[in-house]
């Protein structure tokens, strides 16, 4: 017996997509132990549903983001575009609600689909997600970066 990948039926342009892969299913289970709920695989862009910034707010050692890249902690990107300028987003790709995966030659990248944002605002600039990742507050003080939620 074959088993034959679901197409996305809901989101026009979308190619089949494959049944999740091992490592898929690994990274869903990643995501609800980063989130703290399932991230189900609905092919929606619905902004009431996904791009939900992490909920804990969490500190990071500024010497830990290198500049023109970023570090992924506990639901949270945490980037460095230029030196001393840090910004924070959901770590919640907002195509379908994976965990972001890495952060690699100045994007962030969510390997679910392969979506690409650009560390300096979260903006899409490639893949199939069109919307930016939730921003996050970032403070700096003493070397230690603080995120939390943006409020409003
Ligand atoms: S969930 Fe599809 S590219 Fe991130």
């Amino acid at each position: 017996m074959t088993h034959l990948p679901s197409p996305c039926s809901t989101c026009p342009g979308h190619p089949a997509r494959p049944g999740p892969s091992r490592r898929q299913v690994v990274t869903g289970a990643t995501a609800v132990a980063a989130f703290g709920v399932p991230t189900l695989a609905a092919c929606s862009d619905d902004p009431g549903t996904s791009g939900r910034p992490g909920v804990n707010t969490v500190s990071v050692a500024a010497d830990d983001v290198p500049v023109g890249g970023g570090v992924i902690q506990e639901g949270w990107v945490v980037t460095q575009p230029t030196e001393g300028d840090f910004k924070a987003f959901s770590a919640e790709c907002t195509h379908q609600g994976c965990a972001v995966s890495e952060v690699a030659d100045g994007q962030i990248i969510c390997s679910c689909h392969g979506s690409y944002f650009a560390i300096a605002d979260g903006a899409p600039t490639a893949g199939p997600a069109t919307r930016p990742l939730a921003g996050a507050a970032v403070e700096e003080a003493d070397g230690q970066l603080t995120i939390s939620p943006q409020q409003g």
